[in-house]
């Protein structure tokens, strides 16, 4: 199973993609996570990153579609994955396409996320996310057992640098601007899914379950 996940900064792309991985037992795949670990470790294509990441604005096709060439040969791909935060815009798309011709693989289902933008900015601006393991959290939603603790692996809670209030109006234009297409462009292949994210998050769990 092939899936892609669109939906704007917060909409809980990546909450979901969790209960994807355990119900399909396939990987989650997100484009962000990838980046922000090469920040993190200070490599050339982290470097290239920061400035766009920091400011809400998208990294360059090029770049992300080198590394998602080498991700998506990995063997743990050869079952499904499932696609978090790519593509997201029209040439990323289009690459993708070409990419998975070449692999023999197609898209099974793009699951749209829909969410009012004022819900949005309440869950971007109280999400926290684990330094050490990246598990995520949410001070308003679903938070720690302890104050600026992961449950997990007790490692300090942070604040992503994009998380910032006008950073994330920025990228609420960007998504409009430049993801928001791709539902058209993926809607035209018949492979669409839709689902309303208001509501807990194992209640939207729910409506993907009974969507997909
Ligand atoms: P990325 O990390 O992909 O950020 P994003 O798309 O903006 O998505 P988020 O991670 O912010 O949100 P989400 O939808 O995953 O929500 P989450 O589950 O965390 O990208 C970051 C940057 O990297 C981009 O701006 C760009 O610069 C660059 N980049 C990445 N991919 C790129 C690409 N393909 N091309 C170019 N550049 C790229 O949930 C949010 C919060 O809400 C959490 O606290 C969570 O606990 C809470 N929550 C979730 N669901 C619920 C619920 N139902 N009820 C209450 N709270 C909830």
């Amino acid at each position: 199973m092939n899936i892609i996940l669109i939906g704007p900064p917060g909409v809980g792309k990546g909450t979901q993609a969790k209960f994807l991985v355990e119900h399909f037992n396939i990987p989650q795949i997100s484009t962000g996570d990838m980046l922000r670990e090469n920040v993190m470790r200070g490599t050339e294509l982290g470097k290239k990153a920061k400035d766009s990441m920091d400011s809400g604005h998208l990294v360059s096709d090029d770049v992300i579609l080198g590394m998602m060439q080498v991700r998506l040969m990995n063997n743990d791909c050869t079952r499904g994955y499932i696609l978090d935060g790519f593509p997201r815009t029209i040439p990323q798309a289009e690459g993708l396409d070409d990419l998975l011709n070449g692999l023999n693989q197609e898209i099974d289902t793009v699951l749209i996320l829909e969410l009012d933008t004022s819900m949005i900015v309440d869950r971007l601006s109280s999400r926290r996310s684990c330094r050490n393991c990246g598990q995520v959290y949410n001070l308003l939603f679903d938070p720690p057992d302890s104050e600026g603790k992961c449950n997990s692996c007790n490692g300090e809670l942070y604040q992503r640098d994009d998380d910032l209030p006008e950073t994330i109006i920025k990228r609420m234009g960007v998504y409009a601007e430049q993801t928001k297409p791709l539902i058209e462009f993926y809607s035209k292949q018949g492979k669409t899914k839709s689902v309303n994210a208001s509501g807990t998050i194992d209640e939207v769990w729910q409506k993907i379950h009974a969507a997909l």
